[in-house]
């Protein structure tokens, strides 16, 4: 039954249902099939994928891979996203009223592009209806354990003046109903909403919404999604204002107005239809956004990538490019459910497996891994097996490490500690010097530096990064 839902979805046989249709038959039987016990035993035994563990805004996700928004409007399927082995999922966008959206066709898929675009215009019930939808699905014992977040979007018929209060009052309706919300001023399918992202309306925007937050008492995260159509200056302008103003976390990015030149007569209709493009051909626009607010943001806040990522290398990219946790709505399209595991055993493959006492000696100071991903510049990536296996290969390279400092001990030079769901253990000497402040469990570091390879008399591989800089120091535990 699930396959067939997912076979409507992507099988060139089955082109000439649209892909709205497509798409409804899909959620009618996740929020039917897939909202059952039944169901979500059967998603999690055909698509569970492994554990690489990440914690980010202060929780804990199974690994980085989420639901990007849109794709459960309503909030209908979270049982079953998180069944179907998403780590966490954000539904939405939802508006302060009750709209229809834009009128149908609004979604085209074209297949040889692995893309769609969609001029959806916030279709959804509205945040009170929504509401009471997640509180009957609380008060039935149906709220997932993985995180949840919600897309909040502009109501079309406010115009941008009142914007800050419509987006405040969303805020407020869905506080108690999501672990982090999503402010979306990217959208390309409200008229005017992106002009949302110029100075002055972003910051009363943010300003009503820190308000709630102050109001509720509570620390939820709060992030800004962005569109790839802007400039890059227009890009760091506005990541700037995010900083100063207690954003908590940047999506990059939301759809583009732009296209590739079509290679059939499906997608030439496609992209001939306004709207926002999704899937392949966003995955480089999109990669260039991360990478242009990470070397902003310094990893001072978390980002989350999305954009074209379809497979273990387009995942890679992003993480390697920034990202803290990561989305897709495409590919689930395109590839089926199969894609979340093959994603998150790709990243796994490359993030720390079999690693028996890796000893990393520091020179003067610093640096901590839990979850390790090792690249090499430039913009090759190895695993750390691949690494270890032939360190002499590596010798004086720089390197670039990005982790988390996981639950450990603490000694007085050494740390010792082991990587969540695995008995792996990784030690960091500091040569005889205390460990220095900042290394508190819960913190992303990444460390940029030369590797020098030596073995110890008990044939410990040993890495000496020799010099080095730190790149982040994200606080991933979320701080009021
Ligand atoms: C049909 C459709 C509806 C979408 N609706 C929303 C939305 O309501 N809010 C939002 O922030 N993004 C929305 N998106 C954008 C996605 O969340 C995501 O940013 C974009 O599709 C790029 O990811 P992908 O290439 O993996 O699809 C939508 C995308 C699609 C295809």
């Amino acid at each position: 039954m699930m396959g067939i839902a997912w076979s409507l979805l992507g099988s060139p046989a089955l082109r000439l249902i649209d892909s709205e249709t497509a798409h409804s038959i899909s959620m009618r039987v996740m929020r039917g099939f897939g909202e059952t016990s039944a169901g979500q035993n059967m998603l999690n035994a055909l698509y569970r994928p492994p554990e690489v563990p990440i914690e980010v805004f202060g929780k804990m996700f199974h690994h980085p891979l989420g639901l990007a928004a849109g794709f459960d409007k309503g909030a209908e399927a979270l049982m079953a996203w998180s069944a179907m082995g998403f780590s966490w999922t954000e539904y939405g966008g939802v508006t302060r009223y009750p709209q229809d959206g834009n009128p149908k066709p609004r979604m085209f898929r074209a297949n040889r592009h692995k893309a769609l675009v969609n001029k959806m215009g916030f279709n959804n019930p509205g945040a009170s209806e929504i509401r009471k939808r997640l509180i009957s699905r609380k008060s039935e014992d149906k709220w997932p354990k993985t995180p949840v977040a919600a897309n909040i979007g502009r109501s079309k018929k406010v115009p941008n003046e009142h914007a800050a209060d419509d987006y405040a009052s969303t805020l407020d309706i869905l506080w108690d109903h999501a672990d982090m919300f999503v402010l979306n001023i990217s959208s390309p399918n409200t008229p005017g909403l992106r002009d949302l992202q110029g100075q002055e309306y972003l910051s009363s925007i943010l300003r009503s919404c820190n308000k709630v937050r102050e109001m509720k008492g509570a620390s939820k995260p709060i992030l800004l999604k962005l569109s790839p159509d802007n400039s890059d200056d227009e890009i760091l302008e506005t990541v700037s204002l995010c900083l100063s103003s207690g954003v908590d976390g940047i999506v990059a990015t939301n759809t583009t107005i732009k296209r590739p030149a079509p290679l059939s007569t499906q997608s030439r209709k496609a992209f001939s239809s306004d709207g926002g493009l999704s899937g392949r051909p966003l995955n480089s626009r999109s990669l260039e956004v991360i990478n242009l607010v990470y070397g902003e943001t310094q990893g001072k806040i978390p980002i989350v990538g999305v954009g074209g990522i379809e497979s273990k290398e387009t995942a890679w990219e992003a993480i390697i490019s920034g990202s803290s946790l990561i989305q897709l709505y495409s590919a689930l399209v395109f590839n089926g459910p199969t894609v979340v595991s093959s994603i998150v055993k790709g990243i796994k493959s490359r993030v720390i497996t079999r690693l028996s006492r890796l000893l990393i000696v520091f020179g003067i100071s610093i640096s901590i891994f839990g979850l390790m991903m090792v690249t090499v510049d430039p913009q090759v990536q190895y695993s750390v097996d691949e690494v270890m296996s032939e360190p002499e290969r590596f010798e004086r390279e720089n390197i670039f490490v990005r982790g988390i400092v996981l639950p450990g001990s603490m000694d007085y030079d050494e740390l010792v500690f082991t990587l969540q769901g695995s008995t792996e253990e990784l030690i960091v000497d500091f040569k005889e010097s205390p460990i220095p402040d900042g290394f508190d469990e819960g913190r992303t570091i990444a460390v940029r530096g030369m590797l020098k390879s030596e073995h110890s008399s008990d044939g410990t591989l040993i890495w000496i990064i020799e010099s080095f800089e730190i790149q982040t120091g994200c606080p991933s535990k979320y701080e009021a």
